[in-house]
């Protein structure tokens, strides 16, 4: 792993060896972050290397990230989402050019599989065949999905909350899954109490490292499927704030490497009932002000983000905006995306999108700007809230006449 320089301290700037399970800074506790030697980058990597290569997962870009050439990975087929133009739905916003990246095709239907696939090569690195976590649901049903497929152990921390799609995933994948009745906040807390205890691999969000690392490979798809022409904004729903950090490093290391000439401007979109990073960043404060997690949209429900400090770095380097959006929009959106691109995100996977309809709104992005918005996670985790945003059938007897009567009653004109 030439190519990889250290784990750098973001608090204290010490360096550290980059190994496997040295999660925080051992000097100050700080959060880690990777860095690499780009010139060396440069050397073993180009646009046209990377078009011609077959594979279609993240693994295509392994000159980018933290692993050995020749690591063993889960073997299922993380990455290579479709990135679709959508001019129908831009020309409705009024929006020059959009597109939506679906994340939520992913084996366990989110953006999440991009850092589990990364936690379970590197946990491998380091001895590990167990490995737990706490989350809102997806990191968790990404971890179970990647375990299983890896023959690894896994334990899993959930709030109960939790949506029984996501926890069926957990089931089903043979996690060992622990319900906790508490808040998210009280569901990280216990799980690195446990992780401390048993020693197991750790792929809780924002303590890990190397989480980051696999979910920047959707900004390199995003740059190599617009063939190397960046947007000028890319909207991302925003929790824990490792999805936007890792987003914001995938395009600062193809900016790095010189495989790109511009860096987009990111849009940060948060849950007005939970939307402490977008609150700092607003007030120009660094200080976290934790907040109630109060928003249907659970898996972005952090109280108490743990990647605080990158998050807002990312948003700030990026001269980026923040949009808080209101239960009401985020359910709009999910319609919206489904009625008008056919994909189906659950809440917070459209919530960036929610945030692009609002920005708008705001005049906070140009109608002339290009956007990509990220959808992170699939909306059949959490049918409850679809139904709730969709509303029921028609429902009827298997009879002509009735169905006419039905028609006119809804005003269908068929
Ligand atoms: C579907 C979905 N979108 C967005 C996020 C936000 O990611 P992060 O918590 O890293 O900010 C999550 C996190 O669980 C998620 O599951
Ligand atoms: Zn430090």
């Amino acid at each position: 792993m030439k190519h990889v320089i250290a784990n750098l301290c973001i608090r204290c700037g010490a360096e550290h060896a980059p190994k496997p399970d040295r999660y925080t800074c051992s000097r100050c506790g700080g959060l880690l972050e990777v860095t690499y030697d780009y010139p060396a980058i440069r050397k073993n990597i180009s646009r046209s290397i990377l078009e011609n290569r077959q594979d279609p997962s993240m693994w295509r870009y392994r000159e980018f990230l933290p692993i050995a050439q020749d690591s063993e990975t889960s073997g299922l087929r993380i990455g290579g989402s479709p990135l679709y133009p959508v001019p129908r739905l831009a020309a409705q916003l009024g929006l020059a050019s959009l597109y939506i990246k679906d994340d939520g095709i992913n084996p366990t239907a989110s953006l999440k599989d991009r850092a589990s696939a990364m936690a379970v090569v590197k946990a491998a690195e380091a001895g590990a065949n167990t490995i737990a976590c706490s989350s809102t649901g997806n990191a968790a049903s990404s971890l179970a999905g990647n375990c299983a497929a890896r023959g690894f152990n896994t334990y899993i921390f959930v709030p109960e909350r939790a949506p029984k799609g996501k926890v069926a995933q957990l089931l089903m994948f043979g996690a060992h899954v622990i319900s906790v009745k508490g808040t998210y906040e009280d569901t990280f807390r216990l799980s690195a109490e446990a992780i401390d205890r048993w020693g197991w691999y750790n792929r809780n969000a924002a303590i890990n490292p190397y989480l980051m690392e696999g979910k920047k490979t959707v900004s390199l798809e995003i740059a190599e499927q617009l063939n190397w022409q960046i947007p000028d904004y890319v909207a991302v729903s925003v929790g824990d704030g490792c999805t936007i950090a890792g987003v914001w490093k995938g395009f600062k290391d193809l900016y790095e490497t010189g495989l790109i000439h511009k860096l987009p401007h990111l849009i940060s979109v948060q849950a007005q009932g939970c939307c402490p990073i977008n609150k700092a960043f607003a007030s120009g404060s660094s200080t976290l002000v934790p907040m109630p997690e109060d928003t249907i949209a659970d898996s972005i429900a952090v109280g108490v983000p743990r990647n605080f400090h990158k998050a807002l770095q990312a948003i700030r380097e990026s001269d980026g905006i923040a949009v808080n959006v209101t239960d009401g929009e985020i359910l709009s959106a999910m319609q919206l995306l489904g009625k008008t691109c056919g994909v189906f995100g659950e809440p917070a996977g459209v919530t960036g999108t929610a945030g692009i309809v609002k920005a708008l709104e705001h005049g906070q992005i140009p109608a002339t700007a290009s956007v990509v918005s990220i959808v992170t996670g699939n909306g059949l985790k959490d049918i409850a809230t679809a139904i709730s945003a969709a509303g029921a059938p028609l429902s009827i007897e298997p009879d002509m006449a009735m169905l006419l009567k039905a028609f006119k009653a809804q005003g269908w004109h068929p």
